[in-house]
């Protein structure tokens, strides 16, 4: 690994050291690619396809445009239409809530366990009408949402459960990959997340062949075959170049998420018998740190962020807003405030995190970590 930036000036995420370390690799696959004349749903996305279906133990994996795409095609494989209700979190990236509602089915907010930040099972079941239809849950951070009692629930009521793994690639829910456990999961390749392209891209992957072939179906405008559409779809399709660079990174991704867990590790050991919460790790998951996120309590969370800021250590806020409370989706907003959601997003701030972050730059945020919670609290 090449060396770090200096000390007090550390970014959230940084990608050169990726790109650099990578390069050799990156320019062959880019040159063949340049050279092969094929640019769309060539051979480089077909073995991307495999390779991820084979590392995550599902039967079938899509490339398509965005995780925001991934998700509305689960969606309308799964027949998401007016009048259906889906059930997810508002303390998420906005596209959850987005792609129900432009397939003009309602989004309904559960809340979130205070110490996973995800979807509260226990909460699940007094949500579901007669017009629910399918559950999205989110596996929010790179830490895996409780899925059995989900999928119990979902069983239950006959609901399809789609899994956001957006920011959880190779998260492990009980030693199993997320994406594998509901009817279908989704995948962002953006280049921020876990595994990523320097672009747009993002998966659809499921066991079930029959939505397997909708969803292939759907990234492709609906067409069965050329100038034949059998239902309106999409233009969302993955390309080579994308599919080439996330070949080149899947090799890595184990050995990044551990890297990603030891930075984690150095930070929780920073914050023990502090006042600030590091993120919680569950005794059935493999968190996978997309984000490094803890709370701040005493409404204190701004002020360390300006604090941090001052000593070159940038954060961000991860959720600033429930979905609910935006003027987009305010329609949606439930009668009763979800406590933890509003809690949270008062109190998180994420800390940087990368893969090719050094130890000497993850110990000086640690070392600041330190001397805050001394100063400030
Ligand atoms: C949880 C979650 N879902 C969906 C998405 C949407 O992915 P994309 O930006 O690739 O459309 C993101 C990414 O930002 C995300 O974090």
């Amino acid at each position: 690994m090449s060396s770090g930036s200096a000390k007090g000036s550390i970014p959230l995420l940084e990608l050169k050291r990726e790109v650099e370390f990578l390069k050799d690799e990156l320019m062959e696959r880019m040159e063949e690619i340049l050279r092969s004349g094929v640019f769309i749903l060539g051979p480089h996305v077909r073995a991307l396809e495999e390779e991820v279906a084979r590392y995550l133990g599902v039967k079938h994996a899509v490339g398509v445009n965005s995780g925001t795409d991934a998700l509305k095609i689960a969606l309308r494989a799964i027949g998401i239409g007016p009048g259906d209700e889906v059930i997810t979190v508002a303390f998420t990236f906005l596209a959850n809530a987005e792609v129900i509602v432009e397939l003009g089915a309602k989004p309904v907010f559960v809340d979130i366990e205070p110490d996973t930040f995800n979807l509260n099972p226990d909460l699940l079941e007094s949500y579901i009408s007669p017009r629910t239809k399918a559950i999205i849950v989110v596996h929010l951070f790179g830490h895996p949402a409780d899925m059995g009692p989900i999928m119990e629930i979902a069983e239950r009521h006959g609901l399809k459960v789609i899994e956001d793994c957006a920011q959880a690639f190779g998260a492990e829910y009980k030693s199993r990959k997320v994406g594998s456990i509901g009817h279908l999961g989704t995948f962002s390749f953006y280049p921020t997340k876990n595994l990523s392209a320097y672009g747009d891209g993002g998966m659809v992957v499921t066991n079930d062949d029959e939505l397997a072939r909708k969803v292939r179906l759907l990234r492709n405008h609906g067409a069965e075959r050329k100038y034949y559409s059998i239902e309106p779809g999409y233009n969302s399709r993955l390309d080579e170049i994308q599919a080439g660079i996330l070949l080149v990174k899947l090799k890595y991704i184990d050995a990044w998420n551990d890297r990603r867990r030891e930075i984690a590790s150095i930070y929780s050991k920073a914050l023990a018998n502090t006042p600030l919460i590091p993120p919680q790790e569950k005794e059935w998951a493999k968190h996978v740190y997309h984000q490094y996120t803890i709370r701040v309590p005493g409404g204190k969370r701004d002020q360390l962020r300006t604090w941090l800021f001052d000593k070159g250590i940038t954060t961000a806020i991860y959720y600033p807003y429930p979905i609910y409370d935006m003027p987009a989706y305010q329609a949606y907003k439930p009668t009763k405030g979800l406590e933890q959601t509003e809690k949270a997003c008062e109190e998180v701030l994420s800390l940087p995190m990368w893969h090719f972050m050094i130890d000497e730059e993850a110990e000086y945020v640690a070392d600041k970590l330190r001397e805050a919670a001394r100063e400030l609290f």
